[in-house]
C-alpha cells in the first residue's frame, strides 16, 4: 500500500512539475532606439459628480470632522500627490451636460437633483472654486467639460470667462468676490460629453455644427495661456469599435482637415470600458480563473480599437496634431451587492491592477497619437484609485501601478521586442508577458513587465543595448495570493507592490517574475521607497 503511494505521489509530482515550472521569455531593448513621449496626461483621472466621487470622495466640508482643508480630504490628497495626477476631469461623464455651473459658485448653492446618477439630491457645495483648490492642492490641472447638451454655448462662454478673465469684467469680479481674484488655469476643455448618448443623442453631423460653435465662443481668456499653454479643445469622438463610431471619427476629422481660423480643436476623445457585455455583470470580487482570463482578453482590444481609430483620423491628420484622448476607460463590473445601482460601486482586485497596466502599455505603445487618457474614476466610482468611506480610506491595486508607472509620465519611448508566449484558459488565450520600456527625462532606463499567467512565473532574460553597463536593477513588483485580491479598510496591504532587485551580467538582465504581476525596474536605479501607503494611511488614523 505505502510503495503504491509513494508511485501514486511521484507520477503526480512527474505530471505537475512541467506546468509547474518557470516559462522563460528573452525580451530586446535597444535603448538608443527611442520613440514618441509617454505624455504625462495619459495617467490623467476622472471625477464625476456620481455616487461617493466627490462627496465623501473628495469633498466632506470644512465642518467635518474628517481631517480636510477647506473642506478636501486631507488623506486623499495625501494618496492622490503620489501618483502625480496630471490631470482631473470634471465635472462629468453624463453629468456634465446636465451641469450647469452657477449652481455652484457664491454663497447659496443651487440644490438639485442628479437624475443620471441614482436621483440623489446634488447639493452643489463643491463647484468651480472647490474643483479647483483640489487641482492645485493636489497638483495637478484642469480637464472641464462643457455643457454642450442642455446647455448653450453663451453659459458655457460665460463660465471660461468667470474662470479665465484677468481684465475687470463683471465676471471677473465676481470670481473675485468669491474668493479667487487671480485666473484660473484650464489645461484642457471637453466639448459636450458622449453626444452620441447621454449627451444629447446627436448625430455627427449635428454634433458637429454645434462643437464648432462651442469651438468658436468657448474662450479662455487667462493672460498665461495665451502664447503658450493654450488650452487644449477635446471634441467627442467614438464610443466603440462598430461603424456608428468609425462614421462618428470620420465625421469629425473630415471636417478638422477643411476646418478655418474660426474653430480648431486639439483632441478627440474615445471612451472604452472593459464590459464584456452590457450591462456589466461581472462580478469585480469573488471570481476565479475563468472570469479573470475572459475581462483581460476583453481590455486588449482597446488596442486594436484605438488602432482603428488612428488610422481615420491619419487619413486627415497626417502630422498627428489631433490628439486621441481616451478619457474614460478601466473596468467595469456589476455594482457590489446592496449598493445603489446608480452610484457604479465595485471592488478592485489584482485583476485590475494587470487590467490598468496592460492599458497603460497601449496607451505607451501609441503614444505618438494617444496623448492623454482618463481612468473612470477616481474615487469610489467603478475602477478607482481610492475607496473611502466616511473616516476610512484604502489604496486599490489600481493605485499601485500608477504609482509605479510615475517614472513613465513625460518619459520616451523605447521599443521592446519579445516573444510574448501564451497563457491559455478554458476558450481564452491570451499573451503570458506583456512589456513596455523608456527613458526617463534623466535618461534613465525603465522597463514594465506584466505576467498575465495566474499560474506560472516566468523567467525574464532582457538584452540591453545603448545604455550606460549596470550592475543591477531595482524596483517594484505587485502580485497578491488571488487574482480577486483586494484590499479594505481592515487588511489594506494584500495587494502593495513589494521592493525587489535583478542581476545584470553582460548586459543582460535576469528577473523572475511572480505569477498574475506588474513589475517595474530602473536599470541602475536606486530602489523606489519601499512603504506602502495603505502603511502610512493607517498610521496617520
Ligand atoms: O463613467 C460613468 C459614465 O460612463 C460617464 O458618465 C459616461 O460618460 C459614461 O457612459
Amino acid at each position: 500500500m505505502r510503495a503504491t503511494l509513494v508511485v501514486v505521489t511521484l507520477i503526480v509530482i512527474a505530471i505537475a512539475a512541467p506546468t509547474m515550472a518557470a516559462q522563460k521569455v528573452e525580451l530586446s531593448i535597444d535603448a538608443s532606439k527611442t520613440g514618441a513621449k509617454i505624455d504625462r496626461n495619459l495617467f490623467g483621472q476622472f471625477a464625476e459628480h456620481l455616487g461617493h466621487g466627490i462627496y465623501n470622495g473628495i469633498w466632506v466640508g470644512s465642518d467635518s470632522t474628517i481631517p480636510n482643508t477647506r473642506g478636501i480630504r486631507n488623506d486623499v490628497v495625501a494618496a492622490l500627490k503620489m501618483i502625480h495626477v496630471p490631470n482631473v476631469r470634471w465635472p462629468g461623464g453624463c453629468f456634465a451636460d446636465e451641469y450647469h455651473w452657477r449652481d455652484g459658485i457664491g454663497p447659496q448653492r443651487v440644490v438639485r437633483l442628479n437624475p443620471n446618477w441614482g436621483g440623489v439630491i446634488e447639493p452643489n457645495t463643491f463647484g468651480t472654486h472647490e474643483f479647483m483648490d483640489f487641482i492645485d492642492q493636489i497638483g495637478s490641472e484642469a480637464y472641464v467639460s462643457v455643457n454642450l447638451g442642455s446647455g448653450s454655448p453663451h453659459e458655457a462662454a460665460d463660465w471660461l470667462e468667470y474662470m479665465t478673465a484677468a481684465q475687470a469684467t463683471t465676471l471677473e469680479k465676481e470670481r473675485a468676490a468669491n474668493g479667487h481674484p487671480a485666473p484660473y488655469k484650464v489645461a484642457w476643455l471637453g466639448l459636450g460629453n458622449e453626444s452620441w448618448d447621454c449627451g444629447g443623442n446627436m448625430t455627427p453631423e449635428y454634433y458637429l455644427d454645434r462643437m464648432k460653435i462651442f469651438s468658436r465662443f468657448v474662450r479662455n481668456y487667462n493672460p498665461a495661456q495665451i502664447e503658450k499653454d493654450q488650452m487644449l479643445k477635446i471634441a467627442v469622438g467614438p464610443g466603440g469599435g462598430e461603424q456608428r463610431w468609425t462614421d462618428w471619427t470620420e465625421t469629425v476629422m473630415k471636417a478638422y482637415q477643411q476646418h478655418t481660423w474660426s474653430w480648431d480643436i486639439n483632441g478627440l476623445s474615445m471612451h472604452n470600458y472593459t464590459v464584456v457585455k452590457w450591462p456589466p455583470s461581472y462580478k469585480s470580487v469573488g471570481f476565479g480563473e475563468s472570469e479573470y482570463s475572459q475581462i483581460l482578453q476583453s481590455t486588449l482590444e482597446m488596442d486594436g480599437l484605438i488602432s482603428k481609430h488612428s488610422a481615420i483620423m491619419d487619413k486627415y491628420d497626417p502630422d498627428k496634431k489631433v490628439a486621441l484622448v481616451v478619457d474614460e476607460w478601466g473596468g467595469w463590473y456589476a455594482p457590489l451587492p446592496g449598493s445603489n445601482p446608480g452610484f457604479l460601486v465595485q471592488q478592485n482586485s489584482l485583476r485590475d491592477a494587470i487590467l490598468a497596466a496592460l492599458n497603460l502599455n497601449i496607451f505607451a505603445r501609441h503614444a505618438d497619437r494617444v496623448r492623454g487618457a482618463n481612468i473612470a474614476q477616481m474615487i469610489n466610482v467603478l475602477q478607482a484609485m481610492i475607496i473611502t468611506d466616511k473616516e476610512k480610506m484604502v489604496l486599490t491595486p489600481t493605485y499601485y501601478v500608477f504609482k509605479m508607472y510615475v517614472p513613465f509620465q513625460d518619459a520616451t519611448f523605447v521599443p521592446v521586442t519579445f516573444d510574448a508566449g501564451s497563457y491559455a484558459h478554458d476558450n481564452v488565450t491570451l499573451p503570458r508577458v506583456d512589456a513596455i520600456a523608456a527613458k526617463d527625462t534623466t535618461g534613465k532606463l525603465w522597463l514594465s513587465i506584466t505576467n498575465l499567467d495566474p499560474n506560472q512565473s516566468v523567467e525574464i532574460e532582457a538584452s540591453l543595448e545603448g545604455i550606460i553597463a549596470a550592475k543591477s536593477a531595482s524596483g517594484m513588483a505587485l502580485t497578491a495570493p488571488k487574482v480577486d485580491s483586494v484590499n479594505t479598510f481592515d487588511a489594506p496591504n494584500t495587494v502593495v507592490p513589494k521592493p525587489i532587485t535583478a542581476k545584470i551580467d553582460g548586459g543582460k538582465l535576469s528577473l523572475k517574475l511572480e505569477p498574475k504581476s506588474v513589475t517595474v525596474v530602473s536599470v541602475g536605479a536606486s530602489p523606489v521607497p519601499l512603504r506602502t501607503d495603505n502603511a502610512a494611511a493607517k498610521t496617520q488614523r
